[in-house]
C-alpha cells in the first residue's frame, strides 16, 4: 500500500491521489469526527477528463485515506465541483432527524449539450448519503437548479443560514456570483447577484464560498471567489471580499481584489462545512496554466495544506489571515535546527545542514529587511525565497528550480505584497519535495509554489543578509503521512 506514495515528486505531507488526475477540492464536510475531502477526479489517466468525485477521509486533517470514487458521471453529465452539507433537520427528507443525510450539491456538466452549441449545459444537482459518505444516491428530480442560459453556471457552495432557517447557495455565474435560497435543498429561488463590477475579472469566476468570521466581537462575512485566469502571478488564484450578508444580499466593505494566497499554485480553495466557528480552508495546489503538464507520472496534482482562517485589521481594512492548522504539530519530528538567535555577519552564509524532503522552517526578524534564502541541491538547482524591502514584497524565484520547461509560464519569480505594517516579521515555510508554502507575518502574506528539482534541496545559503539576526530559528522535519 504505502510504497505507492513514494514516487519522485510525491508530496509526503499533502494529499494526492494514488494515481490519476486531481483538481478542485469538493464537498468538504466534517461529520462525526471525520473530515471528508471529495475532489475533481479522472480515473482514466493523468489528464483532465470526464469528472468524477474522488473521496478521501481524515481524522486529523493530515493523514488521508483514499476511498472508492463517490460520484460517477451519468446521463446528465460529468460531476463538476460543488459542496456537501449535513442536513441536521432532515429538511430534504432524504434521511430522518436521528439519521441526518449528508447532501452533496454539485454541477452536472453535460458535454453533449455543450457540443450541440447550447448555453445551458451546466445545471445544479444533488445526491445524498445515509452511511457517512460511503455510498451516494443521486436525487431523481435532478437537476434541482436549471440553467437560465449562462454558459458558466457552476460550483455551488451551500450553507445553512440559521437566522432565517434556509439554505444559501453561492454560485459562480460567469463574471459574478448569484445567491439562491432553499428550504429543502431541492427548490431554489434566486436572491441576488454580486460582483459584476467589483474585484478582479481577468477570467471567469469559479468555486465561490461564503462564511462568517468574527473579529473583535463582530461578525463579518467573507466571500471567496476563485478566478481563472487573472491571478496576481498569472493564471488561477483565490480572491476574496469581506462584508456583510443578510440572508439575501452580500454587501462588500472592499471593492478591490484581495487574495487568500498570492502564489501561483493555490486554486479553487474553499472551506469545510460543519466545523462550527472554526474555518478550515484547503485548495488545489496547482494552476490551470500548466496543471496538465506537470512532470509526474502516475498521479497529477495535490492539495495544499489545510489552513485555519481568521480576520485582522490593517490600516482600517479587514484582511483574511491563513495559517497552517495546528494539527500539523502531530507530525512534527525533533527539530534538526533550533537556535535562539543566528547572527549573519558575512554576505553569503552557508548553512551546512542536510535538509529532509519535507520540513517546516520558521524564524523571526526584529526588523524585516531585504534578504534571500537559497535552497540548493547537488545538481546546481535552487529555489530562492525572500523579501525585498524596497518593493515591500516577498518573492519566490523558481527559475532555476529543476524541471521547468514543460510550460513557458512556469519558470518565473512570483511575488506577494507585504501587508503587515510592523517592523518585525515572522516567517514560516513548509517544504514538501515539490512544493513550498510561505506564511509570512503570521499568515498575512501567503504563497504556494511548486517546483520539480532532480534531487531534493539539501543546502541552505543565506544571501545578501549581512547584519541580519534570525531569531527562534527552527527546522523541523515532518513525518510522512503515508508511512
Ligand atoms: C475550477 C473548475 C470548476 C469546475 C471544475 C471542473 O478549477 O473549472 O469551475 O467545476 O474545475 O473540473
Amino acid at each position: 500500500e504505502t510504497e505507492k506514495y513514494q514516487e519522485l515528486y510525491r508530496p509526503q505531507v499533502h494529499f494526492s491521489p494514488k494515481e490519476h488526475w486531481l483538481n478542485d477540492p469538493n464537498g468538504m464536510v466534517y461529520y462525526n469526527g471525520t473530515y471528508h475531502l471529495f475532489y475533481q477526479y479522472y480515473p482514466g489517466g493523468i489528464n483532465w477528463g470526464p469528472m468524477h468525485w474522488g473521496h478521501a477521509t481524515s481524522k486529523d486533517l493530515m493523514h488521508w485515506k483514499e476511498l472508492p470514487i463517490a460520484l460517477y458521471p451519468d446521463s446528465l453529465g460529468y460531476i463538476f465541483s460543488g459542496s456537501a452539507v449535513v442536513d441536521v433537520d432532515n429538511t430534504s427528507g432524504f434521511g430522518s432527524k436521528g439519521k441526518p443525510p449528508i447532501v452533496a450539491i454539485f454541477t452536472h456538466h453535460d458535454p453533449k449539450a455543450e457540443r450541440a452549441g447550447r448555453n445551458d449545459f451546466q445545471n445544479q444537482s444533488i445526491a445524498y448519503s445515509l452511511d457517512e459518505g460511503n455510498t451516494w444516491v443521486k436525487y431523481r428530480g435532478n437537476p434541482v437548479l436549471k440553467n437560465p442560459g449562462i454558459r458558466d453556471f457552476r460550483d455551488p457552495k451551500v450553507m445553512w443560514y440559521a437566522r432565517q432557517k434556509k439554505w444559501i447557495m453561492t454560485l459562480a455565474t460567469l463574471d459574478h456570483i448569484t445567491f439562491y435560497s432553499s428550504p429543502n435543498l431541492k427548490d431554489w429561488k434566486k436572491e441576488s447577484e454580486f460582483g459584476k463590477h467589483l474585484g478582479a475579472h481577468g477570467g471567469v469566476w469559479e468555486c465561490p464560498d461564503l462564511f462568517p468570521l468574527t473579529f473583535e466581537g463582530k461578525t463579518y462575512w467573507v466571500l471567496v471567489v476563485n478566478l481563472n485566469p487573472g491571478g496576481p502571478n498569472g493564471g488561477s488564484a483565490t480572491q476574496y471580499f469581506v462584508g456583510d450578508f443578510d440572508g439575501s444580499t452580500f454587501m462588500p466593505l472592499n471593492k478591490d481584489s484581495k487574495w487568500a494566497d498570492y502564489g501561483p499554485d493555490e486554486y479553487a480553495g474553499i472551506t469545510w462545512s460543519n466545523t462550527g466557528k472554526r474555518k478550515i480552508f484547503l485548495g488545489w495546489m496547482s494552476n490551470w496554466e500548466y496543471a496538465g503538464q506537470l512532470p509526474t507520472e502516475k498521479w497529477r496534482n495535490a492539495m495544499t495544506l489545510p489552513r485555519e482562517l481568521s480576520l485582522t485589521k490593517i490600516n482600517g481594512e479587514l484582511i483574511l489571515v491563513s495559517n497552517i492548522v495546528r494539527e500539523l504539530d502531530a507530525i512534527a519530528l525533533k527539530p534538526v535546527v533550533s537556535k535562539a538567535a543566528l547572527s549573519i555577519n558575512q554576505p553569503e552564509f552557508k548553512f551546512e545542514q542536510k535538509l529532509p524532503g519535507q520540513f517546516k522552517m520558521k524564524f523571526s526578524l526584529d526588523k524585516l529587511t531585504t534578504h534571500t534564502l537559497k535552497f540548493q541541491n547537488d545538481a546546481g538547482e535552487q529555489i530562492l525565497i525572500g523579501y525585498d524591502d524596497e518593493k515591500k514584497h516577498y518573492f519566490i524565484d523558481r527559475t532555476k528550480s529543476g524541471v521547468v520547461n514543460f510550460n513557458p509560464n512556469f519558470a518565473k519569480i512570483v511575488y506577494a505584497p507585504r501587508l503587515a505594517i510592523t517592523s518585525n516579521s515572522d516567517i514560516e515555510l513548509v517544504f514538501d519535495y515539490s512544493s513550498v508554502e510561505l506564511f509570512a507575518d503570521n499568515g498575512l502574506s501567503v504563497m504556494s509554489c511548486l517546483f520539480f528539482p532532480h534531487q531534493p534541496f539539501t543546502h541552505l545559503t543565506l544571501v545578501n543578509n549581512k547584519g541580519i539576526i534570525l531569531k527562534n530559528l527552527e527546522i523541523v522535519p515532518l513525518k510522512s503521512i503515508w508511512k
